[in-house]
């Protein structure tokens, strides 16, 4: 990841918490595999999300599962002026809050997680400094679940980032074959607690030849 140059800019963030919560709700109740909350994370999940996977450092950043927004707003505020944000969400009912979120740097894609490579080459991204994950790895079949982790590691720059917050750590033995282990910390502040795990893609260590 580059260091950014300039400092974190303040967005507009005037959508507001409540109908959040309330659009969340309906959302679960009609996919709620899918969504796997029944209310959005907390304001300090969100804070120390945006600070445990650097965000500041990072140009290009892509989220998958940004619900109503919540989370999306909280990384706008931690990114900087040049940075860009592609959120990526399946639910339709999710699509039109988010649309409602006034920054040049976020882009709303209404699809699966699966299409990211899709989605990013559309975009003309080779590639993205950091992946925040919010969606439910604990609810996905194992199959798909390796695969969305290869891609993510696939499209990550050298020393990007993949970041999911999570219930369970199902995600961590999904990705360990990508990834290894994972950094990690508990947000207990939030309903429910929930885990943060960071992993860096490392470049492959090369072993000399005797
Ligand atoms: C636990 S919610 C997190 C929402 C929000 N980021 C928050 O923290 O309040 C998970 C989100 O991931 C979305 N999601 C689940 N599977 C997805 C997939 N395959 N592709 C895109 N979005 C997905 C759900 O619709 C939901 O909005």
């Amino acid at each position: 990841m580059d260091p950014a140059s300039s400092s974190p800019r303040t967005e507009n963030t005037s959508a507001k918490r409540s109908p959040d919560s309330f659009s969340f709700f309906r959302g679960f109740l009609k996919e709620p595999r899918q969504v796997g909350s029944i209310i959005p994370s907390s304001p300090i999940l969100e804070r120390r999300l945006s600070t445990f996977a650097r965000v500041p450092s990072a140009r290009r950043i892509v989220e998958l599962g940004p619900g109503t927004g919540g989370t999306t707003r909280a990384l706008l505020r931690h990114m900087t002026e040049d940075a860009a944000l592609m959120s990526i969400e399946a639910n339709p009912l999710f699509i039109d809050r988010l649309q409602q979120i006034d920054d040049p740097r976020l882009a709303v894609q209404h699809g699966d997680a699966l299409q990211v490579r899709e989605l990013l080459n559309q975009a003309e991204w080779n590639n993205a400094d950091l992946v925040i994950s919010g969606i439910p790895f604990s609810t996905m079949d194992q199959e798909t679940g390796r695969k969305l982790i290869a891609d993510i590691h696939s499209l990550l720059s050298p020393n990007g980032a993949f970041v999911a917050y999570q219930i369970r750590d199902r995600v961590c033995n999904l990705a360990k074959g990508s990834f290894g282990r994972p950094d990690k910390c508990t947000v207990w502040r939030n309903i429910p607690p929930l885990r943060i795990f960071r992993w860096e893609k490392t470049a492959p260590v090369k072993h000399r030849e005797r």
